[in-house]
This record gives C-alpha cells, sequence and structure tokens, in this order.
C-alpha cells in the first residue's frame, strides 16, 4: 500500500503543546521580549514561571524555566529572555518569528507570589538583568496595588540600554489608558522606579546591594531604611545577586517565605541562558 495516501502517517509531528508567536522586540544583542498565544486551560498566579522551549535537534523537546512577564489577565503570554551565542535554547528562540510555534508546558510555578508574603505596607521588588521579568507580570497586577502602599521596583543592569524594557513598561502603565482604566490612576502613583547601571554611566550608578548598604537607595526614595514590620521584598536576578540580597534583607530582620509559609520576602532565580 501507499504510505503517502494516509493523511495520518504523512502527517508532521507537531510540537506537543504548542503555542503560536504573536510579537516579537529585541532591544539589545543580548535581551529581547516575544509574545504567544495562551493555552485556554492555563491559569497561573501573577509572578510565577512555566517551562518553555523548543524542540531539539534529537527531537527531544529542550526546555528552560521563564518567568511569565504578562499578569494573570491577559489573554497572550510574554516573555523577556536573554540571547546567549552559544546557549542551546537561547541561540536558537532568538530568531523566532510571528507565527512560528513553541513549546509550553502549561504547569505554572513559582515563589514570587503574593501568597507567599504577609502583609505589609511597601513592597520591594529587586531585579538584575531579566529578573525584571516576574515583576513585569506582578506591575500589572492589580493585587499588587491593593496590598501594598508604595511598590518600589530596582532594576540594575550592566548597560543602559538594557533598562529599555523595564522602562517602557512602567512608563507605558502611567501612559496607557487601559491600565490606567484597570488599576487606577492613584495606585499607578505608588510605583517608585529606581533603575541603576554598572558599567556604563546613567543618572544612578552602583549595584542595588552596594546603595542598600550604603543607605542611598532610601534617602533618594525618602523612605525609612529596611524594616521587617512594613517592608516586604521579591528578589530576581542572577545566584549571587539573590545571595547578596538575601544577606542583607537578613541582616535587616527580615525572613523568607514560601507558598506554605508566607514570610517577609521571597526569592527566585532568573532564567540565565
Ligand atoms: P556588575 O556589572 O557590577 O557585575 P549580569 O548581567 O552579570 O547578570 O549582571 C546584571 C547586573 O547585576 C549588573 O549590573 C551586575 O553588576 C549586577 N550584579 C551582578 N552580581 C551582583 C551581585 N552579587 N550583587 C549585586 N549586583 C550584582
Amino acid at each position: 500500500t501507499d504510505v503517502n495516501a494516509s493523511p495520518v502517517s504523512r502527517a508532521i509531528p507537531t510540537l506537543p503543546d504548542a503555542q503560536t508567536v504573536t510579537s516579537v522586540r529585541h532591544y539589545t544583542d543580548r535581551l529581547f521580549a516575544f509574545r504567544v498565544t495562551r493555552p485556554a486551560s492555563l491559569r497561573f498566579r501573577s509572578g510565577e514561571f512555566v517551562m518553555i522551549g523548543l524542540l531539539g535537534d534529537n527531537g527531544k523537546p529542550l526546555l528552560r524555566a521563564y518567568s511569565i512577564a504578562s499578569p494573570a489577565w491577559d489573554d497572550e503570554l510574554e516573555f523577556y529572555s536573554i540571547k546567549v551565542p552559544d546557549g542551546p535554547l537561547t541561540s536558537r528562540l532568538q530568531h523566532i518569528q510571528p507565527g512560528d510555534q513553541i513549546i509550553l508546558r502549561p504547569k505554572p510555578v513559582g515563589t514570587l507570589v503574593h501568597d507567599a508574603l504577609l502583609p505589609g505596607k511597601r513592597i520591594y521588588f529587586f531585579a538584575t538583568g531579566t529578573g525584571f521579568a516576574p515583576f513585569a507580570s506582578l506591575l500589572r497586577e492589580p493585587q499588587t496595588f491593593e496590598d501594598y502602599d508604595e511598590i518600589i521596583i530596582t532594576h540594575t543592569c550592566r548597560e543602559v540600554a538594557e533598562l529599555t524594557y523595564g522602562r517602557e513598561l512602567i512608563e507605558g502603565l502611567k501612559a496607557d489608558e487601559m491600565m490606567i482604566e484597570l488599576l487606577g490612576e492613584e495606585n499607578l502613583a505608588k510605583i517608585k522606579y529606581y533603575p541603576t547601571t554598572t558599567r556604563e554611566e546613567s543618572p544612578k550608578m552602583g549595584r542595588i546591594t552596594t546603595l542598600i548598604e550604603n543607605g542611598e537607595l532610601f534617602a533618594d526614595l525618602g523612605v525609612p531604611p529596611l524594616n521587617p514590620e512594613t517592608d516586604r521584598a521579591m528578589v530576581c536576578g542572577s545566584l549571587d545577586f539573590n545571595k547578596d540580597i538575601k544577606a542583607l534583607l537578613e541582616a535587616a530582620g527580615l525572613e523568607e517565605g514560601a507558598n506554605s509559609d508566607p514570610k517577609q520576602f521571597v526569592i527566585e532565580k532568573a532564567f540565565v541562558g
């Protein structure tokens, strides 16, 4: 018999858990963001991550953890990614175009969720590099504004251009009518954005850890030093960054929480390539 006559045997294998890319934007030669369709069944909490990827050369899925950068109410999913020239996944993922398919396992998990924190007055989001992604979700999440009077987002990158995704997102929030209607103008005014660079001249330079230690962060923002009674924090960056921030938060008397045991701060490692 002619196998080609059978539509089943001729079918090109489709990706498991395939989603379609809807838009891609490149920020620098190291950074890009993209949006994909959202599986109808996918429920997640703003701040969580999923496994996404492509089919590897061996025919097996090549997956990495990516924070969902879009909020839980959005009908698409957004991701913010580094491009590593010899990275098994990102060397290929950086070439995706609208209409392409990626693999997305619809099993969201993660610690950067409001449920893992005790009630407080002020929340700090501390990000470096692509660690901004979960906060791109949480900054568009109504609960963030219901839970806190003040929302401080710090983002430290090596170079100025690496701040663009975060800067445009925050400026966009405050200018977008739909976002103003959804989140409220007074609520959006709670956001204090504190971008810093370490290897290129900018208005504020230095590692955020240094700016915490020397008190500049608090002086610049006009807020009191870290206080476990009032302050909460979410942290997302490299392993070393997370370790150093954790030490500073603990020195100030804050304790690390979890979904099952909410406390004063939570930490997650950013996707690194
Ligand atoms: P620096 O340029 O001084 O290393 P990376 O691209 O290596 O992930 O770094 C992103 C940003 O985070 C850089 O500005 C970098 O500063 C900063 N950074 C890296 N490690 C730490 C750390 N342990 N504590 C504070 N900031 C850090």
